[in-house]
């Protein structure tokens, strides 16, 4: 099972290799193109191994074919599909741009591909196998956990996490579009005990920050959440208003409670006497189920302070649900 695991690792490194040969030749000159287009340095492109697949389906396997490695091993690799009309394994990447992905000592355990146009899917990404759990691997860990920074800014995707070290955000991390998970967590807080939340700034990037929040609490995480309200996601802010602009929010960002209060606020008419006590006791609750209570005595003021509200009535609500399990 290790030989296996050292092949795969091998397979993975040609591969990336290849790619990245592939995406400077001038018969794909597009493909460069794009990245550049993109704003991408050569230095960054370079520092994040990105690459291209050509179109021609059978390049790559042929390539690793005679190298000597089995078929068993380059269908498990997660690089090519095998069809039952087709001869020989086809790259599932074919045409696509390369993203390697890579572990904490700087091996690469998988790739994500993007179209260079609009088709769909825009994103493919290795199956997980021996070497790839998507849950235990944070895209831009490897380069941010030599971060000097006392805090790692979650964003989204590849190029959000590639725009924003190239700008200077070296602690930037992603969780590649699938869901942020506990073992997310406890991989982040090896190397900080706080991270700034920056995700998209749609409805869906809105609703994965309130689902990370209780996930970076439970493992003690102190959690700030940038909301954008221009540009869509991180990538396209920096290239509209630069460094500053960003550095300036990160280092205003709310802390959690408020990113939670203010969504909340947002499905109620406070003036409404009904509704205001429906908004208070869900923040209550909120506030109840955070964990420590110097944070608690902190958020009770302010809260109380913003919205008119009578801290002790408001200190009753929240001790009914104090300790409530469900
Ligand atoms: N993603 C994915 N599969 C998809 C779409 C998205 O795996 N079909 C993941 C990718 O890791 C992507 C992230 O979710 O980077 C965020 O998705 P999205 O915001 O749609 O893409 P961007 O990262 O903004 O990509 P781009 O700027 O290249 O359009
Ligand atoms: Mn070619
Ligand atoms: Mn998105
Ligand atoms: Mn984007
Ligand atoms: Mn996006």
């Amino acid at each position: 099972k290790n030989k296996k695991r050292q092949h795969l690792l091998e397979i993975l490194k040609e591969s990336a290799r290849f790619f990245h040969y592939q995406l400077r030749q001038e018969q794909h000159k597009s493909a460069l193109t794009y990245l550049t287009d993109r704003g991408l340095s050569l230095e960054t492109i370079k520092q994040f191994g990105l690459g291209y697949a050509s179109p021609q389906f059978n390049e790559l396997y042929e390539y690793l074919k005679q190298k000597g490695y089995s078929d068993e091993l380059l269908l498990e690799s997660g690089l090519f599909l095998s069809s039952k009309n087709s001869q020989m394994p086809y790259d599932r990447f074919a045409d696509r741009i390369i993203f390697p992905i890579f572990d904490l000592s700087k091996k690469v355990i998988a790739f994500g591909g993007r179209v260079l146009d609009g088709s769909l899917p825009k994103y493919l990404n290795s199956p997980e196998n021996l070497l790839f759990n998507k849950s235990r691997v944070l895209y831009g860990l490897h380069l941010a956990k030599t971060s000097s920074s006392s805090y790692f800014i979650l964003v989204e995707g590849y190029m959000d996490v590639i725009a924003m070290h190239q700008a200077g955000f070296n602690q930037t991390i992603a969780s590649l579009g699938t869901a942020f998970t506990p073992g997310h967590a406890k991989l982040i807080k090896r190397h900080v005990k706080e991270v700034v939340i920056l995700y998209d700034s749609d409805g869906a990037g809105q609703k994965a920050a309130l689902r990370a929040i209780p996930i970076l609490r439970n493992e003690g995480i102190k959690v700030k959440v940038l909301q954008l309200k221009e540009g869509k996601d991180p990538d396209e802010f920096l290239k509209t208003h630069g460094y500053e602009a960003m550095k300036k929010l990160i280092e205003e960002a709310p802390v959690d409670i408020w990113f939670q209060v203010l969504h909340v606020e947002k499905k109620y008419q406070l003036s409404n006497p009904e509704e205001k006590v429906k908004f208070l006791q869900e923040i209550a609750t909120i506030l109840a189920e955070s964990s420590s209570s110097i944070e608690q005595a902190i958020y009770i003021g302010e809260i109380c302070s913003k919205y008119q509200i009578d801290e002790a009535a408001f200190k009753a609500e929240m001790n009914q649900h104090q300790g409530q399990i469900l």
